[in-house]
């Protein structure tokens, strides 16, 4: 998941791509480069470091010129360092290219190349491209471009220079989102529209299999065979897509405080009280669809897979269809047996994650239903499946995903209430559940004020190097929600856990050095959970409970209390997450750690 950014036009490119790479830099950051043409030749800067670092050390006269690519990179083939970093040249240096993807037969390409004398000067699998093109260049972009399509195994988006060809860009898609985006006598090429907002008026998006050839005053598309295609022409809004801090220290801080409005419309657009009734028909799915499917497969990653657990406890139990929820990158191993009673619900923030779009194309070639609980909609997944529910979070730009998942966690609730609704158990549980939705902001909003005990507590804990996270039931989910917040930013070692696996082995890790957080709030799991609390207290273990803000028992059992309103227990995880954001937030801060892109993190993985 690396950003690719090409600019030809009347202006200097190298201020154009490097505003560029800023902006797709939540997609990999451990190095960057670019290529400008210049006097005849491609004049490359590139090395290890982020952008912000690099850029004040290219020389703007070194780098004049009107024509250029971009690149920030996401390490998979190659150590982050300067001779792996993008672009990648060519043996004459004629060629400058640059990649987001995989190359899946580069072994074998390379070897070929090497028997042919050609000295590789990276370890990345790009470079291969760079060779290919230049081999294969007799003064025709499109036949040289065919030939990495023919060749090439995997997922791929180029942006590619040759020194023959100044003001030219040509651009190549296989799998990886890439778009051309038209400007007034500029045009640009890049992987995502963020990088177009403010030069591009319209945009191309391409599609798998084909090739762009792009000047300042033309872009043309061609098929695998070289055949020019029409291809569609939309205006770009820029109003949805550019997003500040707007006056938050950083933007997971901020997504995290938009979690009550966002909710607030969600329930708002789909919950009809009136009727007792969820608006999802624009899903396609009517009653007599509900009533035929006889399993869910709920399919997604990371935290959009935590999801897929909540997804999985209430549909089974408030819907009762048999439910599971799997890794997307696992699907595929386990050889599913899927068929048209099968619901293939695919869970993505962005959409474009690639293990969970391989995942979907499997269910769909076996004849699944499929839908997407998606927060892009014009997405990769979003276009493959048969409905999209949008979870409405609004972009978001954290790499920890704080806001989508509480808008991922409702989205599947109200799924879930629309399948009761359909299967005929709807009376009591709709009307119930979709009144105590209603109440979800305002019970976010109340766990907000607790941030400044929340901080306290991350000043207590900030030096650990090991962390618990223990739920039960639907809040198990939390748990590991929890877990993972604390992990992807502050870098402490946090495992999260259903409690009662705890006596099963994980007990053994209980010390006064591993904090515990424990989710013990009002419900059928609580009194349980407050045994566990007093199982770790009993071997020095330090325990801080997310508990009910009337909760006596709580502070006997904890060293610290998060305290949070009481709400039905199959709402709790909604609101039970957000006092677990905000300590790894603050616990990441007080660890001086880069909260919006922590080390070695994308916020979108569009590689398996
Ligand atoms: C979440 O904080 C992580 N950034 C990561 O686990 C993410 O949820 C996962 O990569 C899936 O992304 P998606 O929702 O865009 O598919």
């Amino acid at each position: 998941m690396c950003g690719i950014i090409g600019y030809t036009g009347a202006s200097q490119a190298l201020p154009i791509l490097v505003h560029g790479i800023h902006t797709l830099s939540y997609r990999g950051y451990d190095s960057a480069g670019v290529s400008i043409f210049r006097d005849g030749a491609l004049i490359v800067r590139k090395d290890k470091g982020r952008i912000g670092d690099l850029a004040p050390t290219w020389s703007r006269i070194e780098l004049a010129g009107t024509c250029g690519i971009g690149h920030t990179r996401w390490a998979t083939h190659g150590e982050p360092s300067q001779k792996n970093a993008h672009p990648q040249v060519d043996a004459s240096e004629g060629v400058a290219l640059v990649h987001n993807g995989i190359l899946e037969n580069d072994i074998a390409l390379r070897e070929g190349l090497e028997a042919e004398g050609v000295v590789f000067a990276s370890d990345t699998d790009t470079e291969v491209f760079a060779h290919l093109f230049s081999r294969n260049f007799d003064g025709d972009p499109i036949a040289a471009a065919r030939v990495l399509l023919e060749k090439c195994h995997g997922h791929f988006a180029l942006a590619i220079q040759h020194h023959l060809m100044p003001d030219t860009l040509i651009a190549v898609r296989r799998g990886s989102p890439l778009l051309v985006g038209l400007g007034v006598g500029e045009n640009l090429v890049a992987s995502d529209v963020l990088a177009l907002v403010g030069r591009a008026y319209h945009t191309i998006e391409m599609a798998d299999e084909q090739i762009a050839v792009v000047t300042p005053e033309s872009a043309t598309v061609y098929d695998k065979h070289g055949n020019e295609v029409e291809v569609e022409r939309k205006p770009l809004d820029a109003s949805e897509l550019t997003v500040g801090k707007e006056g938050f220290p950083h933007y997971m801080l901020k997504e995290i405080h938009e979690q009550p409005e966002r909710l607030y419309e969600l329930i708002t657009a789909r919950m009809d009280l009136q009727h007792d009734h969820v608006r999802l028909d624009d899903l396609g799915l009517d009653d007599d669809a509900w009533r035929s499917i006889e399993r869910v497969d709920l399919i997604g990653c990371g935290t959009a897979h935590y999801a897929c657990f909540y997804g999985a406890y209430v549909l089974e139990a408030l819907a009762g269809i048999p439910t599971r929820a799997l890794q997307a990158h696992e699907y595929d191993a386990r050889l599913p047996v899927i068929d048209d009673k099968t619901l293939v619900i695919a869970v993505s923030q962005s959409g474009e994650t690639a293990d969970t779009k391989v995942a979907v194309d499997l269910a769909v070639s076996q004849g699944a239903r499929t839908i997407g609980v998606l927060n892009v909609r014009e997405s990769f997944i979003g276009r493959a499946v048969d409905g999209v529910l949008d979870i409405h979070a609004g972009r978001e730009v954290g790499v920890a995903s704080t806001k989508a998942y509480t808008s991922m966690l409702t989205a599947l609730l109200l799924l879930t209430l629309r399948a009761a609704e359909a299967r005929g158990r709807g009376d009591e549980i709709v009307g119930r559940l979709g009144r105590a939705m209603r109440g979800i902001p305002q019970a976010i909003r109340q766990v907000m004020l607790s941030s400044e005990l929340i901080g306290e507590v991350a000043r207590e804990i900030h030096r650990a190097n090991n962390m618990l996270f223990l739920g039960r039931g639907a809040d198990a989910t939390t748990a590991l929600e929890g877990a993972l917040k604390m992990k992807e930013i502050s870098y402490i070692h946090a495992e999260g856990y259903a409690a009662g696996e705890m006596k099963h082995g994980p007990i053994a890790l209980v010390s006064w050095e591993v904090p515990t957080v424990a989710i013990a709030t009002a419900g059928p799991w609580r009194d349980r959970m407050i045994g566990n609390m007093r199982e770790i207290r009993a071997r020095e273990g330090l325990v801080i409970a997310v508990a009910a803000d009337d909760d006596d028992d709580a502070p006997k059992v904890a060293d610290f209390v998060l305290p949070v309103p009481t709400v039905d227990p199959w709402i709790a995880p909604i609101v039970n997450v957000v006092p677990l954001q905000l300590l790894a937030y603050e616990t990441a801060k007080r660890r001086g750690c880069d909260i919006d892109q922590p080390r070695n993190l994308a916020k979108t993985v569009t590689v398996q």
